[in-house]
């Protein structure tokens, strides 16, 4: 432990020694007034964001329309679907929904709502079932999403009431690298084109071996669904971890080995990083685990896919993070792990240890990002904060907040607004 906090006060003494100089006036500068706490930053509109963005319950509708009604989203993975006929509920997308392995192999999404009033057809989060009757007054329906059965049909049929006009609505469903995406809008572009290379650096880890889930937990959050969102692509937060439990060691290799790559559709990747476990206050070292395919076993990368969705690793196992608005300041985070499929059981214990170590709900990281997220709800929730400010530039590396910046700027074009200053339409 002694070793840990010398090795971070270094690194503190290094970075003040070139960039920090005493503030003119020092301690004798005036705290501010609702004025000046109130006026925009002095930076480019790019730089910050109002608190509108993250609160004001007329923008959240219009996000939901105009980002989670047409974005793609991630579903589940291949593996959480292994068989025909096996099914997965997704509740909170503002429909309800329900994904199913067909008989011939495809995955398809439906509303998971019975076509005749409304009923919810699926309960359960998963499960196997070659056709779904619905509890209600017994229709059936199969894994193409088609009526297959109607009890007493005939007063429908009199009324030209066919079981072929009956079906489920479906709903766009694709994948790449073993993880589904659906998309709401009929209309929607293909996958293909909406990723891009966004997931190039996970390509081999997801691909050349088979890839499965081990771990999955949701979280409902008092937070925006974007402050979630930020907190995968805020590194200046490593502080918080340093000082909070002395999980995090910041030091010239983790920090400005660290690069951003910032794909079109608003995608980013951060890589480059390797992380030195034997003094991160880990369990155990890592250099012995098996790493996942294309990594080593301390490799840190991260792909945060516009809007809502993360895949993340640790070199030994893999983390996906989905975040679904449920209200202007509550949502809901589904985090899931992932490992290969053919591990020893041996293997597989460790990955889970050195997953759950990190990143389980009573981890050493995970709980204090979410009580980080839920702070800074509650300062803008509360009306008193006025703006986040996202301004470091450091050429995309370290601690630069440039992923947010690009999220942002994805955000306005998605929504006609800059998120600097909402209340101003731009497209
Ligand atoms: S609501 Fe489903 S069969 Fe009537
Ligand atoms: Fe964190």
């Amino acid at each position: 432990m002694t070793r840990l906090v010398l090795r971070w006060f270094q690194l503190g003494e290094h970075e003040l020694d070139r960039n920090v100089r005493p503030v003119q006036g020092g301690s004798s500068m005036p705290s501010r007034n609702r004025e000046t706490w109130e006026r925009p930053p002095d930076l480019p509109g790019t730089h910050f964001v109002d608190a509108m963005a993250y609160s004001d319950p007329e923008l959240f509708e219009e996000e939901k329309q105009r980002i989670l009604a047409r974005a793609w989203r991630f579903g589940c993975h291949d593996s959480e679907l292994p068989d025909p006929f096996d099914f997965r509920t997704i509740d909170h997308a503002e429909v309800p929904l329900v994904m199913i392995r067909g008989e011939d192999g495809k995955v398809r999404t439906f509303y998971n709502v019975c076509s005749h009033r409304g009923a919810k057809l699926f309960n359960d989060l998963s499960g196997n079932a070659r056709t779904k009757t619905c509890f209600f007054h017994h229709w059936t329906f199969d894994w193409r999403g088609d009526c297959v059965s109607r009890p007493r049909p005939q007063p429908y049929e009199a009324l030209h009431l066919k079981a072929q006009d009956c079906g489920l609505k479906e709903v766009a469903t694709d994948s790449q690298y073993g993880l589904i995406f659906f998309n709401l809008d009929d209309d929607a572009g293909s996958l293909t084109n909406y990723l891009g290379d966004a997931l190039s650096a996970f390509e081999q880890t997801l691909t050349e071996e088979p890839v499965e889930v081990f771990h999955y937990h949701q979280a409902e959050i008092q937070a925006n669904w974007k402050q979630w969102v930020e907190s995968n692509m805020d590194h200046y937060h490593e502080w918080m971890h340093v000082m909070l439990r002395r999980t995090n060691v910041i030091t010239e290799e983790t920090l400005f080995h660290r690069k951003a790559e910032l794909h079109s559709g608003g995608h980013i990747t951060f890589r480059g990083m390797e992380i030195d476990y034997e003094h991160e206050g880990t369990i155990a070292p890592r250099e012995q685990s098996k790493a996942m395919p294309g990594l080593t076993a301390q490799t840190f990368q991260a792909t945060p896919l516009f809007p809502n969705t993360v895949l993340m690793t640790r070199g030994t196992v893999m983390r996906i993070d989905t975040t679904t608005p449920l209200t202007p300041d509550t949502s809901l985070v589904e985090f899931r792990g992932l490992g290969l499929k053919d591990d020893t059981e041996e293997d597989r214990m460790v990955r889970i240890r050195q997953h759950n170590e990190f990143w389980g709900p009573m981890s050493h990281n995970l709980p204090e990002d979410l009580f980080a997220a839920e702070q800074c709800a509650a300062g803008y929730r509360s009306g008193g904060a006025a703006y986040g400010i996202i301004c470091r530039e450091e050429n995309l590396s370290a601690q630069d907040d440039g992923g947010m910046r690009h999220f942002y700027a994805e955000w306005s074009k998605w929504m006609g607004r800059s998120a600097s200053d909402p209340k101003i339409i731009t497209a």
